[in-house]
């Protein structure tokens, strides 16, 4: 490709305290790049909006994870709601990646990618029959359940397929996750997720003596986008103990999963520091022989990707002045639904710009559209190209098709060679599916 010659991410970074990791987009004699090529090139190339992820980035993520954990058996499953697209899957599954799913579509994809079988976890409130089925025949690790309702079901499914369906069972450790939003804390009982400690016993009990089912495992999720290992360790204690009460009545598990959350940074905030999270999780898991299984989404993802967008306009009123980009909620929602924070950086530095404080909005008919709000930034000129930071998690993944917008197309680069791994949608792929079919 054009202009490959810039070298290589070298610059060095910090995520938390301890973990030091090559920044994924570097800016080069003053343009924002990725492996070796400048985001201008691919924008011009791919055109915009454009998601840009950094292959190694994220393999360098997942690294990370193990050596962190090394010390205890371990299961590292990547939580796939996080980013699905299939280069990114395959890649973790070169790795040795497990996945925590939630569908059949996430099934269907993980699958696809080539990630084992044997090494992914189904969880989620609202599994039907048929995906627990689908799960079945592809022969799944296990299933991490959220009622009674669903193991009753799970069951009957198993023994349908002349099958025994390993189970954990979610546990409410009804803890407040300190997470940036509420929509992202699932450890407290007001949320729909999990089964209240006081009732899991008795649903393992039951449990032994159903046909189809096995008790494998024992599982908690406290939230998404948490900073502090203090949390997990206290979930983690809380579901050891209810091990510990399980094996006084004869129930021996496998694995005990620590679900996922672990923060990036987002702008300002801090992030999780793999080493200290470790410290504060292994050794409690360490002496009770089970395998620890770790869901990490975010943190594998997040930072290894960009959204580029083109400025189309720069709207001045009396109170406001308004950037409006190419890219808005339909792109990447988080800033909209959950007053997310992303860095907005200019693509190409302008030194002679002047810093005011500005929206960056996008197209859609919705005053809750946009990327950023009162952010100081250098005004762009129409035309010019912003890069929206930690936009690898929870991006392209929530994009949507709202006021006909068409998705935008995804690229991943290594070694200064571009690949898109998923081509922009057409005014066909729009529709595709709609037709008058009385019935
Ligand atoms: N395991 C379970 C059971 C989960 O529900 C989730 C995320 C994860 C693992 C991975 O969490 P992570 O490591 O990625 O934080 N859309 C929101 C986040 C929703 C997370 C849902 N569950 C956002 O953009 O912040």
């Amino acid at each position: 490709m054009r202009g490959g010659g810039l070298r290589p991410a070298t610059a060095v970074g910090r995520v938390g305290r301890r973990t030091r990791v090559t920044e994924p987009f570097p800016r080069v004699a003053g343009e924002l790049c990725c492996g070796g090529l400048t985001l201008r090139e691919l924008a011009d190339r791919f055109g915009t909006p454009l998601y840009v992820y950094n292959g190694p980035a994220i393999d360098e993520r997942y690294l990370a994870f193990e050596r962190a954990f090394a010390s205890v058996d371990r299961l590292v499953a990547y939580s796939v709601k996080a980013n699905a697209n299939l280069a990114v899957l395959r890649r973790l599954a070169a790795l040795g990646s497990g996945a925590d799913i939630v569908s059949r579509g996430e099934l269907h994809r993980a699958l696809l990618a080539g990630i084992e079988p044997r090494k992914i976890v189904f969880a989620g409130v609202g599994k039907t029959e048929a995906e627990m089925r689908a799960a079945l025949e592809a022969g799944i690790y296990s299933f991490n359940v959220e009622s009674a309702g669903e193991l009753d079901a799970l069951s009957r499914v198993a023994a349908a397929l002349g099958v025994e369906a390993c189970f954990a069972l979610r546990v409410n450790p009804d803890i407040v996750s300190p997470t940036p939003h509420a929509y992202t804390r699932t450890g407290h009982l007001e949320t729909k997720f999990g089964i209240p400690v006081g009732e899991t016993l008795e649903l393992y009990r039951w449990a032994r003596g159903v046909v189809g089912l096995r008790a494998a495992g024992i599982d908690v999720h406290i939230g998404s986008q948490i900073a502090d290992p203090e949390p997990y360790a206290r979930a983690v204690s809380r579901v050891l103990e209810l091990v510990g009460e399980l094996r006084g009545s004869g129930i021996e598990l496998e694995y005990v999963d620590m679900g996922g959350g672990f923060a990036i940074r987002y702008g300002g905030g801090e992030a999780m520091d793999l080493v200290s999270l470790a410290q504060a999780v292994a050794p409690r898991v360490a002496g009770t022989g089970l395998k620890l299984v770790v869901e990490p989404g975010r943190y594998l993802v997040g930072e290894a990707g960009m959204l580029i967008t083109r400025v189309l306009y720069v709207k001045r009123t009396d109170r406001k002045t308004f950037v409006v980009t190419d890219a808005g909620m339909s792109e990447l929602l988080r800033p909209s639904h959950y007053g997310g924070y992303h860095e907005i950086e200019l693509v190409m530095e302008q030194r002679d710009r002047s810093v005011e404080t500005v929206d960056v909005v996008g197209p859609v008919c919705e005053t809750g559209d946009f990327l950023a709000l009162d952010r100081p930034l250098p005004v762009p000129q129409p035309g010019e190209l912003l890069a929206v930071r930690q936009a690898g998690a929870y991006g392209f993944t929530m994009t949507m098709n709202y006021n006909g917008r068409l998705r935008p197309a995804e690229v991943l680069v290594e070694d200064a060679r571009a690949c898109v791994v998923r081509r922009r949608e057409t005014l066909d792929d729009l529709v595709r599916g709609e037709v008058d079919l009385w019935v």
